[in-house]
């Protein structure tokens, strides 16, 4: 059993202490944006918001959430995931889609932290989020063009 808040709704699960976070969003909440890559911290897709810092979702057992704020793609809304998705969709960045809720929210989370952020500050930040489309490129592009929207 683990209660804590999910995009601002408190929730209460009864599922044994070590299920990922990751199948208790998706099969137990049905917030199925939050994607299965690896399962073992290795690709970002499952990469949600706890407390105000990215965590994947994976390898956190339900536990460690106790009373814990966890964001995920679908509750995301703030002004840096506004700018993020308005620059996602103008550039098309996805492809076949799977990696970007975790792409979507690690550039959002790195935009938070360092609003004009340089190339390396993007491919440290950006590192874990693995996508097998390779659309690097145009991720890399969507978070300056959205560091330049929040600016203006
Ligand atoms: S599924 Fe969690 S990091 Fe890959
Ligand atoms: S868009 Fe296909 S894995 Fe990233």
């Amino acid at each position: 059993m683990a209660t804590f808040t999910v995009n601002g709704e408190e929730r209460t699960v009864d599922v044994p202490e070590d299920t990922p976070l990751l199948w208790v969003l998706r099969d137990e909440l049905r917030l199925t944006g939050t994607k299965f890559g690896c399962g073992v911290a290795q690709c970002g897709a499952c990469t949600v918001m706890m407390d105000g810092t990215t965590r994947r979702s994976c390898v956190t057992p339900v536990s460690a959430v106790e009373g814990a704020n966890i964001t995920t793609i679908e509750g995301l809304d703030t002004p840096e995931s506004q700018a993020v998705l308005a620059a996602w969709e103008a550039l098309d960045v996805p492809q076949c889609g799977w990696c970007q809720s975790g792409q979507i929210v690690s550039a959002s989370a790195l935009l938070y932290e360092i609003p004009d952020p340089t190339d390396e500050d993007i491919d440290r930040a950006m590192a874990g989020n693995i996508c097998r489309c390779a659309t690097y490129q145009r991720i890399r592009q969507g978070i300056k063009d959205a560091a330049k929207a929040l600016e203006a």
